[in-house]
């Protein structure tokens, strides 16, 4: 796959919409900045991700159970995670145009301009300063280093800037009906706060000895400033979080297992590990004392999609502090009650899903056995996770074809994701399932009512075979 590649990373944004997989969110109103809606097979393939990754996480571990808290939280919680004082990011506006920037991003998108001019090193040097800046929270010179190397704004083309501000990335909003009674409070930014908060509930309730985890899947909401690229930095968004709970001292080896593990998932999902990377944080957020990305060679170039974060007794701790209630574990193996420390590995789904596409995403081009040129665009989605598996086409819609299409679909649909389809050619049909990325396709002909066999034919390789129906969602079952 290229890495940096526009052209392909739009012709994946407008695939995922012609074929219903993504709309911009209120369109019909000229859309609402980076908030999307899944279509038909976007919601499907987004269902398929979160149930595999909650099957990993959950059903194939027993030491791991999974929670669904409410998005809105007591105030207080953010006080405590730290998020009020801290969950903000370095900002810099552009005085001619009022454009805003993440000051990473524009000095990212600097290096990157050098790197494509053949300017490597310079590239390496400005990404290093900008990396020490960043750890050292230091915004004097990460505003000379942007004027410094004459970063211009996209938009006015100037480099006048203001000076480098921190801006806070939560959504408030009031909870009670009049506005005298109201009280503020936020949109969680993390579905993490969740678990930590339910840590002794779980902990009682499921009869859970450390280490143990929770696992929960939610809708997390940021005020991104720089909310581009489509899917990949979203205001609303789904996390898939796991808080593994350990022993103060351990944290080295869960943290070194758990990034064995997750990039185990992401291997098995059948993507290839070449185009996967860590990448340790430089900069850590306020809770880790260590973190890693798992980075993905995504068209927009290498980008994280998933975090593990060495989370310490940073959010117990501060949650006994600010609600006064013990968030200790007694363990009787060293007949001691301690405050654990944690382990998190946390991936955004809608990135994920974006990953998915992009990995999926191929454009064909080949020359028939009679001369002519060829060509489809096909999603190669892993079959286990694909929003249809199986489409059922009879070749004609008479002749008593679709009623036997219909019970190829009555004894499938059980078992997984069916599509019936009995409208336009053949060849226009399978060049519609490939595009949304459905591995198999079995027609139905009149062969079929004869000897009660259907051809099947291969998304991938577009090979075809002929086929019993009898058996035929056992044996579909097989191929993934
Ligand atoms: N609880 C830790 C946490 O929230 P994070 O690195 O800020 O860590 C974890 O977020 C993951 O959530 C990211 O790796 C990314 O996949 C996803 N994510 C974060 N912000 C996002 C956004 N604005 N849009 C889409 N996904 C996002």
């Amino acid at each position: 796959m290229t890495v940096n590649d526009q052209n392909r990373f739009q012709a994946i944004i407008s695939h995922a919409k012609e074929y219903g997989f993504v709309f911009p969110s209120s369109e019909i109103y000229d859309g609402l900045s980076a908030v999307y809606d899944y279509g038909p097979w976007g919601s499907e393939l987004k269902k398929n991700i979160r149930e595999s990754w909650w099957n990993a996480m959950t059903r194939m571990h027993d030491n791991i159970v999974g929670i669904d808290a409410a998005i809105f939280m007591h105030p207080t919680t953010w006080k405590a995670s730290g998020h009020v004082d801290n969950f903000s990011d370095p900002m810099i506006d552009n005085k001619d145009s009022k454009k805003r920037y993440r000051v990473d991003h524009l000095i990212e998108g600097a290096a990157e301009e050098l790197s494509k001019s053949g300017k490597q090193q310079e590239a390496d040097d400005l990404l290093r300063q900008m990396d020490e800046g960043l750890a050292a929270n230091d915004f004097t010179e990460l505003k000379n280093l942007i004027d410094r190397n004459g970063i211009k704004c996209s938009v006015s083309n100037t480099c006048n800037w203001t000076d480098v501000r921190q801006f806070n990335l939560m959504f408030s909003t009031q909870l009670g009906s009049v506005a005298e009674d109201a009280n503020e409070i936020y949109l969680r930014p993390e579905t993490a706060q969740g678990i930590f908060v339910n840590f002794l509930n779980v902990q009682k309730t499921a009869r859970m000895k450390i280490p143990f985890g929770i696992a929960q899947v939610g809708k997390a909401f940021r005020n991104e400033i720089v909310a581009r690229q489509f899917i990949f930095r979203m205001r609303e968004f789904e996390q898939m979080e796991m808080q593994y709970f350990i022993r103060p001292g351990s944290q080295k080896e869960w943290y070194e297992y758990w990034k064995t593990e997750r990039m185990k998932w992401h291997t098995a999902m059948g993507i290839p590990s070449e185009n996967y990377r860590f990448h340790d944080h430089v900069k850590l957020a306020h809770y880790a004392d260590a973190a890693v990305d798992i980075e993905y060679a995504f068209p927009i170039g290498w980008k994280e999609v998933e975090g593990i974060h060495s989370r310490t007794d940073f959010d117990l701790k501060n949650h006994q502090q600010f609600s006064g209630k013990k968030q200790q574990y007694f363990d009787p193996e060293v007949n001691q009650s301690h405050v654990p420390y944690v382990i998190e590995t946390s991936i955004g789904l809608d990135r994920m899903f974006l990953l998915v596409l992009c990995h999926a995403y191929q454009e064909e081009k080949w020359t028939k056995e009679d001369g002519n040129e060829d060509s489809r665009v096909v999603l190669k989605i892993p079959p286990a996770i694909a929003p249809i598996k199986l489409a059922v086409l009879p070749l004609l819609k008479k002749e008593g074809l679709p009623e036997i299409a219909r019970e190829i679909m009555a004894s499938c649909r059980n078992e997984f994701y069916c599509f019936y389809e009995e409208k336009d050619t053949i060849g226009k049909r399978y060049r519609r399932m490939d595009a949304l990325g459905t591995p198999f396709c079995v027609t139905v002909d009149h062969q079929t009512k004869e000897d009660r066999t259907v051809t099947i034919r291969y998304r991938d390789t577009m090979k075809q075979e002929r086929i019993s129906m009898e058996g035929l969602a056992a044996f579909i079952r097989s191929k993934f």
